[in-house]
């Protein structure tokens, strides 16, 4: 069983590797998440919680979906902050599976991981992988967040 950063690096390497080194994905580096974090150091760091949690709750899952739909789950490839048509929360799952489609395969489990990621906002999520990314992403983005508000103070 994997439980540490290492084995979990290798399983997202040899699963979404070719999304990790992709020139648009690291073009997510210049795109701020929350806090300090970029959009591709958050998109990391839920795939690596995705597969701790996994590992922790011994959730049998489909570990190659779950990389690169945990990987792929913000691929909007624009700053959220900058002023952009409707409501980010509501719209970018739809942006991020749109760009995923036109630049990897992309199965049903990764549809629905990207699609639901803000569950309960917007589309429900319909297979395990889903719900971990869901509780995966509030994770990092609370600790994200709140890092930031520790270094204000
Ligand atoms: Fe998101
Ligand atoms: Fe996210």
């Amino acid at each position: 069983m994997k439980n540490k950063n290492s084995d979990y690096m290798s399983a997202i390497e040899e699963y979404g590797g070719d999304i990790l080194h992709s020139d648009r994905m690291q073009s997510e580096k210049q795109f701020i998440q929350h806090g300090t974090t970029s959009t591709f150091s958050h998109s990391l760091a839920v795939t690596i919680m995705c597969l701790r949690i996994a590992a922790a709750l011994h959730i049998k899952t489909h570990e190659r979906e779950l990389v690169r739909g945990a990987l792929l789950h913000d691929y909007c490839l624009y700053d959220w902050h900058e002023p952009h048509k409707g409501l980010h929360a509501f719209t970018h799952p739809k942006i991020a599976l749109e760009n995923a489609r036109r630049d990897f395969e992309v199965g049903k489990i990764e549809q629905n991981m990207i699609l639901s990621h803000m569950w309960p906002l917007g589309r429900l999520p319909h297979c395990r992988e889903s719900f971990i990314l869901c509780l995966a992403d509030k994770l990092c983005a609370l600790r994200e967040t709140f890092h930031r508000k520790k270094r204000e103070r």
